[in-house]
């Protein structure tokens, strides 16, 4: 499996799953171009890497009106992209009830907006070049619904929405669309995730760390680039979201009484 002479943007680059997949992407030989807001980390965790290889873009996604003038800065500088991993993301964990609304807008605007917002800035550069690959990283909780995380669930479905008609949009041009929907993967997702109030909840205890771990996620994640896969449930075989999935398609009576108990 090799990338060499591919550029990739990676957003998320200085944690977990990001993290490892940039560092698979650039040990099958891809210059890859880091986003993410934390430039000290970036360098410390890549700086191992051949450094002609890769560069570091710090940026804070929810600037979303540079966003804009951002892609255009990259494409001038490291010329044409063949791949963006749309990875960066923030969870939440809290019922929607106690919630404030202010949680549900900074999830929706990373989440879903920064995304979107990337998606139109590189779009026009795929079109003129007829040929890109965009792959987004989304969640099974883009796929089923679960409590504490509506803010979170909104924003994922919601990519799930827009890449599926995308993609039907955009095959003329020779442009790919995969979506990434892992399970539980081991990063700082739950330490990162909002609570009801917005601050950070701190902690990993939420079945993280029993999950995936990202460098198997990371490979999973580039076979399915590599397949040009349209959607793949990154998971471990024992990670309960299989059942969820399977239950809400085929027993969904079953799977909201299961979802009223299961600790999520
Ligand atoms: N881990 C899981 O179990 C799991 C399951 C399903 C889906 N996912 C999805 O996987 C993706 C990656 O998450 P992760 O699990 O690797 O979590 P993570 O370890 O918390 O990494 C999140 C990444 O997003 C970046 N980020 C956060 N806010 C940003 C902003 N405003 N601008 C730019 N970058 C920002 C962070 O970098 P900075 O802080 O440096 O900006 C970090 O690199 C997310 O979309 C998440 O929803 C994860």
């Amino acid at each position: 499996m090799s990338f060499a002479n591919k550029t990739i943007i990676v957003t998320g680059a200085s944690s977990g799953i990001g993290a490892a997949t940039a560092k698979r992407f650039l040990s099958l030989g891809a210059k890859v171009l880091l986003v993410a807001r934390n430039k000290e980390k970036m360098e410390e965790m890549f700086g191992s890497y051949n450094a002609n290889q890769y560069r570091i873009y710090p940026f804070d996604l929810t600037a979303l009106d540079q966003i804009n003038t951002f892609v255009s800065d990259i494409i001038r500088e490291e010329g044409p992209i063949d791949i963006v991993f749309n990875n960066a993301g923030i969870s939440q964990f809290g019922y929607f009830e106690d919630s404030d609304l202010s949680v549900l807008n900074k999830i929706m605007k990373l989440d879903y907006f920064s995304v979107v917002t990337f998606t139109k800035a590189i779009l026009s550069h795929m079109i003129e070049k007829q040929s890109g690959h965009i792959v987004t990283n989304t969640s099974v909780a883009g796929l089923i619904g679960s409590r504490n995380r509506t803010a979170y669930s909104s924003a994922k479905f919601a990519l799930h929405g827009f890449f599926d008609s995308l993609r039907s949009e955009v095959a003329k041009h020779n442009i790919h669309i995969t979506l990434i929907a892992p399970g539980l993967v081991q990063t700082n997702i739950g330490k990162n995730a909002l609570t009801k109030s917005g601050h950070t909840y701190g902690k990993n205890d939420r079945g993280h760390a029993n999950g995936l771990s990202a460098e198997a996620a990371a490979k999973q994640i580039v076979s399915a680039v590599k397949r040009k896969k349209r959607e793949v449930i990154v998971a471990k075989w024992n990670d309960i979201a299989w059942l969820g999935i399977v239950l809400r398609k085929y027993f969904p009576w079953l799977y909201f009484e299961l979802a009223k108990r299961i600790k999520a």
